[in-house]
């Protein structure tokens, strides 16, 4: 059954960003992830405390998260891929980080340069450290509907990552298509197969829209009540090392499904859309998302 209420995550101040050809003004960022606040999204990926040397737009992390004007009900989460990042991010006074890894050793390799069983070993310390602080740790699998260097994933394998995330502390794990390749009858499996291993309610679906699939995919994971889903308003975003990786699936577009649905999100749609026309203009290009082109920039 659908779920009564939605988490929306949204990551387009860091997965939209960080795949822009540009780099972009901190300041810029910063007027992003207020007005998403505006907007009653309460949860956030502001920032990534990477090596600047893999992903530039991300170097400003630090000055990001000291410039936060935060609201007190708003989750301002950062990536951190290892303890170098998760010091930054303390640093920075993050509410929340989150480590990254993959169901597929290939992609691993590629996007964090280790293996998967050694990413695993890097964040030990960092969900330690993040315990002794009392910040919560999100944990992300991703290429778990496909991978761009490897093909096909078993859903077997997706499960045992999550179930490993889980095990070391995380508190809820996100399942990434990361180059939306997935379908609704596959994602459905993959999520039974995770669901052996991680309570539904710990876990988040971030279905990136590049065969323009993620809405499809997205309802079908919510009929089987997943109700924490990772969008990236004007449908922003992409990961470098996932070639011809899209945006996100457009967070008006998901508001949009949800209303119809009666799914609360606690969104207010019009403001997201008009977040969205206005950071799709201060890029150079029109919003990636439909419905906030159909409803236009008002
Ligand atoms: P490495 O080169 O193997 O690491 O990179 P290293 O430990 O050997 O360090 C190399 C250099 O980086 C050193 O500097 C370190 O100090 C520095 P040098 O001595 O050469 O001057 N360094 C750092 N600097 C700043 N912050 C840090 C940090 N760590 C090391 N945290 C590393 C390993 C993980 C750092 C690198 O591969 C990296 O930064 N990768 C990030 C890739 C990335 O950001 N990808 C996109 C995010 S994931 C994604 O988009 C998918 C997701 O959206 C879900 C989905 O869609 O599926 C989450
Ligand atoms: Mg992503």
């Amino acid at each position: 059954a659908l779920p009564k209420q939605v988490r929306l995550v949204d990551v387009g101040p860091r997965d939209g960003l960080q795949n822009e050809p540009g780099v972009i003004e901190t300041a810029v960022k910063l007027e992003l992830i207020d007005r998403l606040g505006a907007a009653g999204v309460r949860h956030i990926e502001a920032a990534s405390f990477v090596s600047p040397k893999w992903v530039p737009q991300m170097g400003d992390a630090a000055a990001v998260m000291a410039g936060l004007e935060r609201r007190s009900d708003v989750v301002y989460a950062a990536l951190t891929p290892n303890l170098k990042g998760f010091e930054g991010a303390l640093a920075g006074k993050a509410d929340e980080v989150a480590v990254f890894t993959a169901a597929s050793e290939a992609f691993t390799q590629k996007n964090i340069n280790c293996s998967i069983a050694e990413s695993l070993d890097r964040f030990a310390p960092v969900i330690g450290a993040a315990r002794e602080a009392g910040i919560r740790v999100r944990g992300y699998v991703s290429t778990v509907l496909g991978c761009p260097y490897a093909g096909e994933i078993e859903p077997a394998q997706v499960a045992a990552v999550a179930r490993e995330l889980l095990d070391m502390g995380c508190y809820e794990i996100s399942l990434g298509d990361t180059i939306g390749v997935g379908t609704p009858v596959k994602a459905k499996r993959m999520l039974e197969a995770v669901t052996k291993e991680v309570p539904l309610e710990q876990l988040a679906a971030h279905f990136h829209d590049t065969y323009g699939q993620a809405l499809a995919n997205l309802y079908a994971v919510l009929e089987e009540g997943l109700a924490v889903i990772d969008s990236s308003v004007a449908g922003l975003g992409g990961c470098p090392y996932a070639k011809g990786a899209s945006g996100n699936v457009a967070s008006e577009d998901v508001v949009y499904l949800l209303q119809g649905l009666g799914v609360e999100t606690g969104i207010d749609l019009q403001q997201l859309v008009a977040t969205g026309h206005w950071i799709a203009g201060k890029l150079g290009r029109s919003t990636g998302s439909k419905v906030g082109l159909a409803l236009g920039c008002s």
